[in-house]
């Protein structure tokens, strides 16, 4: 490891045998079994082809499995084609099935909706010859900036049926991040809403698609862009959720409502090639530039039905599932939307946060629901145990049957809790490891096959090759730390970075040789099984969420407050990590905050509640810093790069660590001395 990797907030790694073997029971009733392992090693291309043949319907078959003609160029299936949609409803309606239920919606404020397969392809039918008639043709970007209701499903699968790539953006993202992803995706179509429901209120998001889109002002009327103001969005289409008041674009802007209404229910899905590129998802990286991470359709939707079915142990006609997730990110593609339909699953889907109106309100809907399979992030799962058991306790939870956690590093005293009292002591906890660029789960244990170790994602699936490799990229014997890579072309891997082949190259494929580069610190334990340990470059995890320190310097940089900023994920007990910034001040800034305010003038500037909200709105409110100190110096090499390390330690009021190879050693006792000065939380 580099010595500016992370620090694991794993404490209490633990290396004991296995500690929960999995029922006799529930292994005699899974999905997978142990031969899948023995197969797949054995001929990991025809396992992948017969996974492919199986859970998919081509319209035509493919002749080739793989095609690799070195890194990191791969095809998979190339020479087959399909479409998505068709295979997440259609089929389940030609198959008799029209009548089960596809989606259960609950909103915040207590409105519910059933949607079946059949209505769903009805629905996506209407929406599909919506995008056409406003002139979205295959291969063109849709952007989807929605709160999360049914329409976002179905907008996403009927860009799939059209064969147009979606790009789904976080409505908790700000319109500044919004107008990038637009115009770095070049989208035709902006599909938005006039807001969601969050936290009791109604909250709006069609005002930042305006201000995206070059509107001058966000007062409610008529917006137009301004002249010379250029975007390629031609139509925004507005879902109506809350009712409120929206400003309107006169024909730019169309009602979702009104649309579909008027649209024929009847549309044919467009077969595509397996390596027609799906969706468009931005995540942060080392640089202040988000990635557009682009996916294609064939191996992406083998991947993602084939661990929906064996992670989870998925039984479509009878169990529940629901993953909390929002569809803005990875795992509202993979495991809301793509794995669960293309399984024909029912599965639960709900607007708001898990403490509106009370914090039972996650247990509640599990209750009422007869939720079977849970699938939640760590940072949900310590708040809950923050609030106390007795908040689940008070409802019947005994429906659940597997359990799974994703987006970061699960403590093992997180997950024994979640097995307690969430699993009755009964479910098998599943820990998946995955990214948006692997775009399915890649490494957990299997239910009913693996004894399982908690805080240890374990294993790689089937068909999956992960190795822990040292600084030279050789393995590292059991015991052993190092940088997680996957060895071996995997089907649902990421095809490229939208417009960006060379930072495709040189972010995955360059730092080992011809092997891909996660970004991720492991551990090899004794048997060898894998223990992640964090990220290990500049990208940070805060509840699950993939934050750059590079982004958020640039948008403090971005405010004539301030001169200079480095930002670190220091840990934090909640959320696995929390955004610190360190801010150096402007000169004239810096005497207005030094002196006290004279009476009758402007009050002080608060450095804090200032620079917060400026990040808000130049990223989004994830972004916030939970804590910024006002400092004179940063801790820079000789060359010039902050020593984040550092930094790091005085976040976690840790004893500083090694500083030789800082530029001037005395800094870090002018940053110690400085932090009982301005400092906010
Ligand atoms: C990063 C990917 C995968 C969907 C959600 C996040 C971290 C993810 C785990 C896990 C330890 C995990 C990694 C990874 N991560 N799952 N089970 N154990 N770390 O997707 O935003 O692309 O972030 O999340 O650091 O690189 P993402």
């Amino acid at each position: 490891m580099t010595d500016d990797a992370q620090s694991t907030p794993l404490e209490s790694l633990s290396t004991a045998s296995p500690a929960f073997p999995p029922t006799v029971e529930f292994a005699a009733q899974a999905n997978a079994h142990a031969e899948l392992y023995s197969w797949a090693a054995a001929d990991r291309l025809g396992f992948w082809g017969e996974q492919a043949r199986e859970l998919l319907t081509w319209d035509s078959p493919f002749s080739e499995v793989l095609d690799w003609s070195g890194a990191p160029v791969a095809r998979w299936f190339a020479d087959g084609t399909l479409n998505a949609c068709y295979n997440a409803v259609d089929r389940h309606v030609e198959a008799g099935n029209g009548d089960r239920v596809a989606l259960l919606f609950e909103g915040e404020p207590g409105d519910t909706r059933r949607i079946t397969y059949a209505e769903l392809q009805q629905e996506v039918s209407r929406a599909a010859n919506v995008l056409l008639d406003l002139g979205v043709r295959t291969g063109d970007r849709v952007a989807i900036y929605l709160p999360m209701i049914p329409e976002a499903v179905i907008a996403m699968l009927a860009c799939a049926r059209i064969g147009a790539v979606h790009s789904v953006v976080f409505g908790g993202f700000s319109a500044e991040a919004l107008r990038s992803r637009i115009d770095d995706a070049s989208a035709v179509l902006v599909i938005t809403a006039d807001g969601g429901y969050r936290r009791g209120s109604a909250s709006a998001l069609k005002p930042a698609v305006d201000e995206a889109l070059g509107a001058t002002s966000d007062a409610l009327g008529p917006v137009d862009p301004p002249s010379g103001t250029t975007t390629t969005v031609r139509k925004v289409l507005v879902v109506r959720r809350t009712g409120q008041d929206v400003a309107w674009s006169e024909g730019r802007d169309v009602w979702w409502h009104e649309a579909l209404a008027a649209a024929s229910d009847q549309h044919t899905p467009v077969a595509v090639e397996a390596e027609h590129p799906l969706f468009i998802l931005y995540t942060s990286g080392t640089t202040g530039k988000p990635k557009g991470i682009f996916h294609t359709t064939g191996g992406y939707l083998t991947q993602t039905a084939f661990t929906h079915l064996n992670v989870f142990d998925l039984k479509a006609e009878t169990d529940v599932y629901w993953c909390t997730a929002d569809v803005g990110w990875v795992t509202g593609h993979s495991y809301v939307v793509y794995g669960p339909l293309l399984n024909g699953a029912t599965q639960l889907v709900y607007e708001g946060t898990p403490d509106t109106p009370h914090k039972g309100r996650w247990w509640e809907l599990v209750a009422r629901y007869g939720v079977t399979i849970l699938y939640t992030a760590p940072t949900a799962i310590r708040t809950c145990m923050k609030w106390g058991e007795d908040i689940p306790a008070g409802h019947d939870l005994s429906s659940l049957r597997v359990l799974g956690s994703v987006g970061e590093p699960i403590n093992p005293e997180a997950w024994t809790w979640y097995r307690r009292v969430i699993g009755g002591d009964r479910t098998p906890v599943v820990d998946t490891w995955w990214q948006t660029e692997t775009g399915a789960i890649m490494i957990s244990p299997l239910p009913g096959v693996t004894a399982a170790k908690p805080g240890s994602a374990q294993t790689p699936l089937p068909g999956i090759a992960a190795e822990v490799v040292d600084e030279e990229g050789h393995p590292v014997p059991d015991g052993a730390s190092g940088y997680l890579v996957l060895t071996e072309p995997w089907p649902a891997m990421l095809r490229g970075i939208w417009g960006d082949e060379q930072r495709f190259r040189d972010t995955y494929w360059s730092r080992f040789a011809d092997i891909y580069f996660a970004g991720d610190g492991a551990r090899k334990d004794d048997d060898g099984d894998i223990w992640l340990l964090g990220r290990v470059d500049d990208v940070m995890n805060i509840s699950g969420h993939r934050l750059s320190t590079a982004e958020i310097e640039s948008a403090l940089v971005s405010h004539p407050m301030v001169a200079e900023a480095a930002v670190v994920g220091a840990s934090d007990e909640t959320t696995g990590q929390a955004v610190v910034a360190f801010v150096i001040l402007r000169a004239e800034w810096l005497d207005r905050v030094a002196e006290p305010a004279e009476p009758g003038t402007d009050p002080q500037p608060d450095v804090a509640t200032t620079l917060r909200a400026h990040v808000a709105k130049e990223i989004g409110p994830i972004a916030k810093p939970r804590t910024i100190l006002v400092v004179t110096e940063l801790p820079k090499t000789r060359s010039g790069k902050i020593m984040r390390r550092l930094l790091r330690d005085v976040a976690e009021h840790r004893t500083v660590g090694d500083v030789t190879t800082l530029a001037d050693s005395s800094v870090m006792d002018l940053i110690a001395s400085g932090l009982d000065r301005p400092t906010s939380t």
